[in-house]
């Protein structure tokens, strides 16, 4: 059973973002995958843990590119990110107390609406943002060049 497979809508536009996106939509799905065949403590905190560090790595990228844009909403953005940072960390510290598999299920429900009320709304809003200030440069060819 997995995640869901990766669709087109799902991209910003903005490459440096769209890539880390892609990662961890597969480290959703792997952690998916992995409660689904019933994979022990082992592999689940391993997958948890990658995605848990690749976030922060994620969100550092998202911000230094608000500060860099001039993004009106980049103090609400970062805040959620705290927030989320907050209770990713929270329900980690409890996974790895309690050993308990079952814990991924709450851990799969967060992600799931962190993919859909987070990345599909708040980072696409800032994706129109980005694209608007940032048009697409338009390639001259070489006729271009020869027709001045
Ligand atoms: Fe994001
Ligand atoms: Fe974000």
């Amino acid at each position: 059973m997995s995640f869901d497979d990766w669709q087109e809508r799902y991209e910003l536009g903005i490459p440096e973002i769209d890539r880390d996106h892609r990662i961890l939509f597969d480290l959703i799905g792997q952690l998916h995958d992995a409660h689904a065949a019933g994979h022990g403590v082992e592999r689940l905190d391993y997958v948890f843990q990658v995605l848990h560090d690749y976030v922060q790595t994620h969100f550092a990228h998202e911000e230094a590119l608000f500060a860099a844009s001039g993004y009106a909403q980049a103090e609400p953005h970062k805040q959620a990110h705290r927030r989320f940072t907050g209770e990713l960390d929270g329900l980690y510290r409890h996974y790895r107390a309690a050993g308990n598999p079952r814990i991924c299920i709450e851990l799969l429900g967060m992600l799931n609406n962190w993919w859909h009320f987070h990345v599909l709304e708040d980072d696409a809003e800032f994706g129109r943002q980005w694209r608007q200030a940032h048009p697409p440069q338009i390639q001259r060819s070489s006729t271009d060049s020869r027709l001045e």
